[in-house]
């Protein structure tokens, strides 16, 4: 037994769907509640739903019961702040884990690679059900923000760096893909909705629905970036390859 996995996302892992127009729509993003939970790099989050409801934004297995990311429960005050955006969420009718918004301070493209990572989506989900992906919807008009992506967080030459222009609509197994956003260029932050979803059929209606590409051109690094990268990458290499200390015994 394994999980149900979406066949759109063999190719690469990941979906890039018609941008969504929200040029009517209010800012929602600016006035719900942040909470204060690190993850990679100088972010903020705003849960939707969380675990049990709660104004909190911890993976739902740190909770007691523990549970897998799915049945999130709203968290009423940002919902009622933020209608349009829970709506979004809610639009392609799937069991939802983790909704929040992301909140990304500007840093450099040797900041992205540092911050790579996968996710955990599918902890304590029991097998025979939906594998779990995430939907990052971009909120901001962020026309030189990448979402970096690579198979092999060692290997750059099977990375690709998905555009963010604002309305940006993306599925990705990020169980399955390093990942992390590049956003230079400015000093306003970025804002993402990110979501949840357990793979399945009304999710593959929704995104055949929206015109998907596995595939995208990957917007150029420029030459310093890339070496700042290179450089940092090499002195982390070295670091963890240096012979550890001896530890002296304490008898
Ligand atoms: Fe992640």
């Amino acid at each position: 037994m394994s999980y149900y996995k979406m066949p759109i996302l063999e190719d690469s892992g990941f979906v890039v769907v018609d941008n969504y127009d929200q040029s009517n729509d209010p800012t929602e993003w600016l006035d719900i509640e942040y909470v204060n939970w690190k993850s990679s790099g100088d972010t903020r989050f705003s849960p939707l739903a969380s675990a049990y409801g709660d104004m909190e934004c911890d993976g739902f297995w740190n909770h007691t019961p523990p549970k897998t990311d799915k049945d999130g429960v709203w968290v009423q005050k940002n919902v009622d702040i933020a209608p349009v955006l829970t709506r979004r969420a809610q639009e392609p009718n799937v069991n939802i884990g983790r909704c929040r918004v992301i909140e990304l301070q500007p840093n450099t493209y040797a900041d992205a690679i540092h911050n790579l990572h996968r996710d955990d989506n599918n902890r304590l989900n029991p097998e025979g059900t939906g594998w779990i992906v995430r939907a990052f919807f971009n909120l901001t008009d962020d026309p030189d923000a990448v979402m970096v992506l690579r198979e092999d967080r060692d290997d750059p030459s099977t990375e690709t760096r998905v555009p963010l222009p604002v309305g940006t609509q993306a599925i990705i197994d990020t169980q399955r893909l390093w990942h992390a956003v590049w956003h230079p260029n400015t000093s306003r932050p970025r804002y993402c909705l990110i979501t949840s979803y357990e793979s399945g059929p009304n999710l593959e209606s929704w995104i055949e629905a929206r015109n998907p590409i596995t595939r995208v051109d990957s917007p150029d690094v420029p030459a310093d970036e890339l070496a700042e990268s290179q450089r940092r990458e090499a002195e982390k290499a070295a670091k963890a390859e240096a012979p550890k200390p001896e530890v002296m015994s304490e008898a």
